[in-house]
Order: C-alpha cells, then sequence, then structure tokens
C-alpha cells in the first residue's frame, strides 16, 4: 500500500466521528489545550521534563488541611499545579512557577535530627513535611495511582450496552493518568539530580509505555540516562590553529562503558538515593540495566543508558496510538487481554511480552483493508531532513511531523476489530512466517524461533525470540476461543441478561473471565459447548474465591 496515494482521511488528534472512536483522554499531552493537533513526541517530552524539574515531592501527614499546606508553600513562589496521591502514606506533588521557587523552598528545608541512626546528607527534591499544630482536618483529596481490579472491570464492562463502549470503557480504566505521567517524569527528574553528581549534562527520560501512550496504571518505569546532551560532543575542531579537547578515559567498547556508567550510578542510587530500596544491577544483560523500587512512587524503576533505539521504538509507538484513537484502545484491550489469561508477565521468561503484542495489534492494522495505520517505510519515505536518525547503523529515520500523515479512509468498528484480531491470529502462519511492519506484510521466517516478529529498528533481530512454542500455542488457542465467544450471539449482546443494570458477564467481559484452555499444555481441540451453559461455568469460576488471585494484576 502506497500511504501516498488514494489518501482520503487526514489525521485529527482525538478523532471522535469514526463509529469506536474513543477520546484519548489522559495521555501524555492531555493539558495541553492550546494548540491544534497533537504534540510531537519531542515537545511533550520536554514540556514535561520542564515540569518536572520545577516540581517537589512531599509526604505529607494525612490530617493536614490542603488551605494550609499550599499556604505554606506559596511563600516560596506560585504553585501552577499541585496533586495528592497514596503510597504507603500520603504524598504530594507540588509544581512551582520557576526553579528558583523550588530553590527557595530547600533553603528552607531543615536535615532531621535522629538520635539513633546516622544518615547520608544527600540532599534532594523528595521532602517531609512535619506538622506540629493540632487539630484534624478532612483527609487530603488523593489522585488514585492504580488500575481497578479485573473483576470489578468485569462488572463495570458488563453494564456497557455496546462492545465498542466496553473497549472505551477498558481504556479509560487502565490509561495512565495526568498526575500519574508527570509523578514519572518527577521521579526521571530526581534520579537525574543523581546522575549529574558525575554528569552535571545529563538527563534522565522516560521511555516504554510510561510515554508511549500505551501504559497502564502501575506499569514499570523505564528510564534512560542520556548522556548524548552533553554540550562538546557535535563540536567540531578547527582544521587550523589552536583548539582544545578534554581529556577522557577510553575502554575497548561501548558497551563497557555503559555498564560502568551505571554500576556507579546503581552504587549511588543504592547508597544516597532517599526512598530507592532492593537495587539490583544486571549489567550482563543485552540491555544492562539498574533495578530498583522508588518507594514514594510506588514504580518498580528499570534505569538503562545509551539505549537511543528502544527510546526510538517509543516514540514510534506514540506515534502509531496518536495517529488513530483506535490503535490504542485495541492495544490496550489486547494487553489487558493478555494479561488476564497469563499469556504476558510481570516476570521475564518464555511468555510474549508487552512490546512484542503491541507491534502484533500494529501489523494487524496495517493489514486492514484499506489499512488503519500505515508502514514504517512509508513512515520513514515521508521524513524530512530534520528527522533523520542512523542509530549503530541502524537507520531509525521516520516522520515526526504528525501533519504530513495522510490515512487512508477505514470505518471499521473497534468489535469489528477486535473480532478480527483474534481470528487474524488464530489462523496465521506462525510456523512459517515473521510478522514485519516496517514492510506491513508477512515475511518468510529469517530463522527458527516459534514466533518472529521483526525488530523495527534493528532489523536482523527477532523481538519475541524469547518466546517458546507452547506459549505461542497458548496465545493462539485463546485467540481461537476469544473469537469464537465473540461470534455467539449470547456473548455478543447485553439483552436478555437482566435489563440495564445487569451484572452478568457479556461481550468483552466474558473474554476476560478465566479461559478453558488457558491451562491446557499445547493446543487441544476443544468440545464445542453452547454459549449460555459455557458462560455459566465461567461464572461460577469467577465467584470461586481463588480467581481473584489468578486474575489480578501486579
Ligand atoms: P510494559 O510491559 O507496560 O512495561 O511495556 P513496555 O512497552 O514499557 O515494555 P518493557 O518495559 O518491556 O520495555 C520498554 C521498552 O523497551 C519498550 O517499549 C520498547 O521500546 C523496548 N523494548 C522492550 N523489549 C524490546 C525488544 O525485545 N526489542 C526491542 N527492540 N525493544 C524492546
Ligand atoms: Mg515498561
Amino acid at each position: 500500500v502506497n500511504c501516498l496515494n488514494s489518501v482520503q482521511r487526514t489525521f485529527r488528534r482525538s478523532a471522535g466521528t469514526e463509529r469506536g472512536a474513543v477520546q484519548t483522554e489522559g495521555t501524555l499531552g492531555e493539558d495541553s489545550g492550546e494548540k491544534d493537533g497533537p504534540k510531537s513526541f519531542y515537545e511533550l517530552m520536554a514540556d514535561r521534563q520542564e515540569q518536572a524539574e520545577k516540581s517537589v515531592l512531599i509526604s505529607c501527614q494525612s490530617r493536614t488541611s490542603e488551605k494550609k499546606f499550599l499556604n505554606f508553600l506559596s511563600k516560596h513562589g506560585d504553585i501552577k499545579k499541585h496533586f495528592f496521591y497514596e503510597s504507603y502514606g500520603v504524598y504530594a506533588v507540588v509544581e512551582f512557577a520557576c526553579r528558583d521557587n523550588v530553590v527557595s523552598l530547600l533553603e528552607s528545608a531543615a536535615i532531621p535530627s535522629v538520635s539513633h541512626e546516622s544518615m547520608v546528607p544527600f540532599k534532594s527534591r523528595l521532602l517531609s513535611l512535619r506538622n506540629h499544630s493540632s487539630g484534624e482536618s478532612p483527609s487530603l483529596p488523593c489522585q488514585p495511582q492504580t488500575t481497578v481490579p479485573i473483576n470489578e472491570l468485569i462488572q463495570r464492562l458488563s453494564r456497557e450496552e455496546s462492545v465498542d463502549e466496553q473497549i472505551s470503557s477498558l481504556t479509560e480504566a487502565y490509561q495512565l493518568r495526568e498526575e500519574n505521567s508527570r509523578l514519572r517524569f518527577l521521579v526521571c527528574s530526581l534520579l537525574k539530580d543523581i546522575a549529574a553528581a558525575y554528569f552535571p549534562e545529563c538527563t534522565i527520560k522516560p521511555f516504554g509505555s510510561s510515554v508511549n501512550g500505551f501504559g497502564k496504571l502501575g506499569c514499570d518505569l523505564d528510564m534512560f540516562l542520556d548522556l548524548d546532551t552533553i554540550s562538546g560532543k557535535n563540536l567540531k575542531t578547527p582544521k587550523s590553529g589552536l583548539s582544545l579537547e578534554y581529556q577522557m578515559k577510553r575502554t575497548n567498547s561501548e558497551r563497557h562503558v555503559t555498564q560502568s556508567i551505571l554500576s556507579v550510578i546503581g552504587e549511588c542510587v543504592d547508597h544516597f538515593g532517599p526512598g530507592c530500596v532492593g537495587v539490583q544491577k544486571i549489567l550482563n544483560a543485552r540491555c544492562p540495566l539498574v533495578r530498583f523500587a522508588h518507594q514514594p512512587s510506588g514504580f518498580q524503576c528499570d534505569l538503562t543508558a545509551n539505549n537511543r533505539v528502544a527510546m526510538k521504538s517509543t516514540e514510534l509507538l506514540y506515534l502509531y496510538g496518536e495517529l488513530d484513537p483506535r490503535v490504542r484502545s485495541l492495544v490496550f484491550t489486547i494487553r489487558c487481554w493478555a494479561r488476564t489469561h497469563g499469556i504476558t508477565s510481570s516476570i521475564p521468561g518464555a511468555w510474549i511480552s508487552n512490546f512484542s503484542l503491541t507491534v502484533m495489534v500494529l501489523f494487524f492494522l496495517q493489514k486492514r483493508s484499506p489499512p488503519i495505520i500505515p508502514t514504517l517505510d512509508c513512515l520513514r519515505d515521508l521524513a524530512g531532513p530534520a528527522d533523520e536518525s542512523v542509530i549503530e547503523g541502524n537507520d531509525c529515520t521516520f516522520v515526526t511531523d504528525f501533519s504530513k500523515i495522510l490515512l487512508q479512509s477505514n470505518t471499521d468498528t473497534l468489535e469489528q476489530l477486535l473480532t478480527d484480531f483474534f481470528e487474524f491470529y488464530a489462523t496465521f502462519p506462525f510456523s512459517r512466517m515473521s510478522l514485519n511492519i516496517r514492510k506491513g506484510k508477512e515475511q518468510n521466517k529469517p530463522e527458527v524461533a516459534p514466533l518472529h516478529i521483526q525488530n523495527p529498528f534493528e532489523t536482523s533481530l527477532n523481538v519475541s525470540k524469547n518466546v517458546n512454542s507452547s506459549q505461542l500455542d497458548r496465545f493462539v488457542a485463546l485467540c481461537q476461543e476469544s473469537a469464537w465467544l465473540l461470534q455467539q450471539s449470547e456473548t455478543r449482546t447485553p439483552t436478555g441478561v437482566g435489563g440495564k443494570h445487569t451484572t452478568k458477564p457479556w461481550g468483552l467481559a466474558t473474554l476476560l473471565l478465566p479461559s478453558q484452555v488457558a491451562g491446557v499444555k499445547g493446543r487441544k481441540k476443544r468440545k464445542p459447548h453452547h454459549a449460555s451453559e459455557r458462560i455459566k461455568s465461567l461464572l461460577e469460576s469467577l465467584k470461586s474465591k481463588n480467581d481473584g488471585k489468578k486474575n489480578s494484576d501486579s
């Protein structure tokens, strides 16, 4: 498909006119009402980073009055935004109008005096509010930072009136909120202050699902220590006359440099980082990283360095998600479905990763007729000179200006897309073919692997190399079952099961109930049950105690 031809659908952000479209509320740029159309990934990153630099994180006692708290802080400057959330106590994120306000606030803070412990005198923008005045105040209004439990989601979806509404409702319930997104950037900014002890010009940026538009409340925080922003890197030394260069330590490989930087920063995070616990250095992985928990935010953090290709993948996913609201809705739904059935897991292993699953959804949407999203090759052809990006010899160029992308007319509903997604992968020739979102076509597998999904930028790699055949079989079996369920009239309609306020699972909710094939090793033919019988037995199993545990998302 040549995306430059047969143009019928121009790009709009949060388009709500097509059936099945969902407002992209809560995405990264949600509060940026000034501009028409979407912000580029870079503008969004820059805006959020700037907000984070002007923000502080304060542990509060819940009996503090909000008004008193704000009056107290505004002595240091205007407060642009604040909110409270709960994570082992109540915390406040407070954004000031400028950096100087934060400096003033920090100057007024005391170092606590403790008698039985010693402390590392590392000052950061993570503070505690002490309240010595007496009197009770109403509890601080906390913003939720976690998703609804699966059983509650099933109930909520069951009350919707169409599958399209169910999909929109799921997206709404799961997506990152504006506040959660701010908190993620703030944690990166706090971490940057630690790394800046060695590299004053560095930045730490979130990548992966924290910023690609597909993040679910509670997802991990992937961070990237960016040293490319250091000045002098691209400075051309004159061919004649005098000039100066820094003397720098040399090692034999880029990987070794990354490992030693992460090793040292990891030590600092471990020994000096307020609120950072359980630090693990995983330096021999393909992508070396430091893993830890940031207690005040509740985020599981993965800090990497020199990981620019992953940043590009993040930008690409963000772009696809912004092109058409159905992309995000379908990805959220498939991710939730996969997690519920144990197709994906928070533990690394032979399972399909969320990243692979997202690429599978993108590939499916490229294969629609007409396609809902363009191929990566097409996005590359639309790129201008400023978009050019070659990382370690890999062509990572694609257009960043959304307005250059023109889409074809496709009015498929979300319900149709969901059903067809399951059918598409229930019958996909995985044994012979590889998925390629660069070309938008399946290709003969270049190597033996149960599931082959070409890495969009490092094209000789398979992003699902870790997946074994039994995991792939489970995925295919569940696709078959879900496709079948969605075709049953009992599953597809909410009618006749108790009126508007019914809580009997139907439609998408049925697909999130424990599966009859999920526990089966390999693929087995299932006896066709009558749909109502199956729903009844699925309902029974939902009621049983253990299922809460089985389904709970970590
Ligand atoms: P969550 O499961 O919500 O954390 O999704 P995620 O997209 O953040 O995935 P994850 O934390 O596993 O990885 C973070 C990012 O690293 C992804 O979004 C990708 O950009 C990149 N990434 C992860 N796995 C792979 C892979 O196998 N190959 C490549 N090229 N990039 C990957
Ligand atoms: Mg992640």
